[in-house]
């Protein structure tokens, strides 16, 4: 076992000579900006590009593109690739502030930023409805405007009369703000067309969505289009998907013959890419004198745009982390003027949590239990909306190893009881979170050769999560060869079909795939279905120089049919929900607040967080992620929003300046731990999720520090300073 094995990539990325998507720069290379709409909502009549043309170098000014040319991508979650279903530049419809109305191509990237500051417009503008709360605003009741089953409001038992009769009752309302992902890398492309083949180059975790879509809005044949992305800067959900960008830089590079990248400025992600939309919660909880947790109702309002109705999936998480008999949950859509909402990671399951977990709290104090206790006194072996087993679950285990770690039986439960020689107050909270756990086909291709080489090409995208280390350790564990000799490709096309990469499924559906594909390699060389080989000595005895196997794997209980939608870029996930059993994967979060007694200032000096994800498939980078979600939650609970001039649309803080997100200065202690025990159903690899379950939770266990610091229950995130001086 290589233990040891560190981040394959690790050298190149602290050396800077990892490819990223956009790091190619071909011969002949232009550059393309767009100039987007400076009204919130309304039409656009007339667009001025006569000073823009005449900067030298500029190439190309496209203001319009007719739909002939260029088709709708489709929605993602509505069966077709985009992130939203609408695409800029093919009508005058200005449905809300940042959308593109000009993308300028030019020799240099400062003659084309130069032009497309100079682009003026002329508009009919129309009330804005930015928010959720604006007048104008829609609200529609999803499980009404999307009759899809795996879109169903959770419900079981008769939760209401089950809370009316709860002799312990909590009721609280929770505000989610709306937050951008903010990935290091911006969104960012080169097209350049060889011959009749558009390739593109994109940090993407879904290049199969950008080649099936692009050639459908294009009408070409998804033959002719490859996309190369080796390796994403970051992308947290804001880079699954087809991004309207696409089409219009593939036209500019075909009318000019040439390449052309585009990376959108900063500002420009905040507007032309998805978002984590502003939610309100209502969470009432029901519980016996003991802190038996009786009935749930949460009911869920969520933003989406006016074009596409963005699920939401809420009451999934919130109906599994104890196991409460009787559960209604409500999730309505709020339709406003933004560009479409969607994944920014553990997208419902971090606010969903802090709801539920912020409620389970009072439900301990109102009931003067512990909060570690009533916690492990709510556990549920079984799945309580569906009756079937959880495949694997062991989120007491995280609770029990948690506590001892942090030290939870120092702790004094009254509120404001702890505080240091200056007064500050310390406040100790505790939560779980939890994460569904999806699955995906997958392709994997091994080829082996009589060097002692592996490659290994599979559905999949290397987001920095390490996918590319799981993969090179399991090969060389698995072979008992030396990881230097393992080669492996993710996100490119030319070598296998690309499915989505999200949702924490990136490893547990690429493990399986490549674990089969093993086998097989095993069998065509002729080789025990386990243990170390003499790979050299195979190949070579087969007289080929190499050898190649493949193997596609798919979910269990999924029809053989959904590798059609992998090789058309559909999204192809099954789970939570299998046919025998229920899996989801569990994290327990402790963290210790300090309130500074003067400024109110929160800062956050250790978290302690013990996971089941199954089996670990790559210590080091496992770690990494968490560390990285408990960062996010820590931001989340504290720092990020992205705030909405109600008069004007569009998002104000919309750089990394305003924008604030978790620097050094606000992370301390993490400690990390896993349980480590392989889940017996999923996967043969034993594989569940991780990347976005490490987030869950985070929030509400620093919620219910600042509680227990306080006294206060802070019902709206991020939780500012100036919110904890008001309460005083
Ligand atoms: Mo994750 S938000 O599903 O990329």
């Amino acid at each position: 076992m290589n233990t040891a094995l560190h981040r394959v990539d690790a050298h190149a990325k602290v050396t800077g000579t990892l490819r990223y998507g956009a790091d190619r720069a071909p011969d002949g290379l232009a550059h393309a900006v767009f100039a987007v709409a400076t009204i919130g909502k309304g039409r656009v009549v007339s667009v001025d590009t006569g000073a823009a043309d005449k900067i030298p170098g500029v190439q190309l000014v496209i203001t319009r593109i007719d739909p002939s040319e260029l088709g709708s991508p489709g929605f993602i979650m509505g069966g077709g690739y985009g992130f939203q279903s609408l695409q800029p530049l093919t009508s005058d419809r200005i449905a809300y502030r940042g959308l593109p109305i000009a993308m300028v191509v030019a020799d240099t990237l400062l003659a084309a930023t130069e032009a497309a500051g100079m682009i003026t417009a002329a508009y009919e503008p129309e009330q804005v409805a930015a928010t959720i709360d604006a007048d104008g605003a829609e609200t529609v009741v999803q499980s009404q405007a999307i009759p899809i089953p795996m879109l169903a409001d959770t419900a079981v038992g008769d939760a209401d009369a089950a809370f009316a009769a709860a002799p312990v009752q909590v009721d609280l309302e929770i505000y989610g703000p709306a937050q951008h992902q903010v990935p290091m890398e911006l969104i960012s492309s080169v097209a350049e067309w060889r011959g009749d083949t558009l390739v593109v180059h994109e940090g993407t975790q879904n290049s199969g969505a950008i080649q099936n879509g692009v050639a459908q809005q294009l009408g070409i044949d998804p033959e002719r289009v490859q996309v190369i992305s080796p390796s994403v800067g970051g992308g947290f959900g804001q880079k699954n998907s087809l991004q309207p960008h696409i089409g219009p830089l593939a036209i500019a590079a075909r009318r000019l013959g040439r390449p052309v990248k585009l990376v959108l400025t900063r500002p420009q992600t905040f507007h032309q890419a998805s978002f984590r939309p502003t939610s309100r919660q209502r969470v009432r909880l029901g519980a016996d004198a003991s802190g038996r947790l009786l009935a749930a109702i949460h009911e869920i309002d969520q933003q989406t745009s006016r074009h596409d109705l963005f699920p939401a999936l809420y009451t999934e998480v919130s109906s599994r982390l104890y196991g409460i008999s009787d559960f209604r949950g409500l999730q309505r859509l709020v339709r406003t003027d933004v560009q479409s909402p969607g994944y920014m990671r553990a997208p419902f399951e971090h606010i969903s949590v802090f709801a539920m977990e912020s409620a389970v709290d009072e439900i301990a104090y109102a009931t003067g239990q512990d909060p570690v206790a009533i916690r492990l006194a709510n556990d549920s072996r079984k799945d309580p909306v569906t009756g079937l087993p959880f495949s694997s679950r062991y989120v007491a285990e995280c609770l029990r190893r948690g506590a001892q770690r942090f030290g939870w039986a120092d702790r004094t439960p009254e509120p404001r009881s702890m505080r240091d020689a200056d007064g500050t107050l310390i406040g100790w909270g505790v939560a779980i979170g939890t994460y569904p756990g999806n699955a995906i086909p997958a392709i994997a291709k091994l080829s082996a050769d009589t060097a002692g080489t592996v490659s290994v090409a599979v559905s999949g995208h290397e987001m920095g999560q390490g996918i590319r280390t799981a993969i090179t350790r399991l090969v060389a564990d698995d072979l008992g060869i030396d990881p230097a000799a393992v080669q492996v490709s993710v996100g490119d096309t030319r070598h296998v079909p690309q499915h989505l990469t999200a949702g924490s499924w990136g490893t547990a559906g690429a493990l399986p795939a490549v674990h089969a594909a093993l086998l097989e390699l095993r069998t065509r060389l002729c080789l025990p279905q386990t243990g170390p080989v003499d790979l050299r000595a195979a190949v070579a005895a087969t007289g080929a120089p190499r050898i190649e196997a493949e193997a596609t794997t798919t979910a269990q209980g999924q029809p053989a049919e959904v590798v059609d939608r992998l090789r058309k870029g559909l999204v192809a996930i099954a789970g939570p929900e299998y046919p025998e059993f229920v899996t989801f994967s569990y994290i327990a979060h402790f963290a210790e607040v300090r309130v500074e007694p003067t400024t109110c200032r929160i800062r956050v000096p250790r978290v302690v967080s013990v996971v089941d994800c199954g089996r670990v498939a790559s210590p080091v980078t496992a770690a990494s992620q968490v560390r990285g979600g408990v960062i996010w939650g820590i931001g989340a609970a504290l720092r990020e929003q992205s705030l909405v001039d109600t008069r004007y649309g569009g998002f104000l803080n919309s750089t990394m300046e305003e924008y604030p997100i978790a620097v050094n200065a606000d992370i301390h202690q993490i400690d990390v731990d896993f349980i480590d025990e392989p889940d017996p159903m999923l996967n043969p690899i034993g594989v569940k999720g991780l990347g976005e379950v490490a987030m869950v939770g985070v929030s509400a266990a620093i919620g219910n520090a600042v509680f227990h610091a306080t006294g206060t229950r802070f019902r709206r995130l991020p939780i500012h300073i100036e919110d904890v001086l008001a309460s005083l």
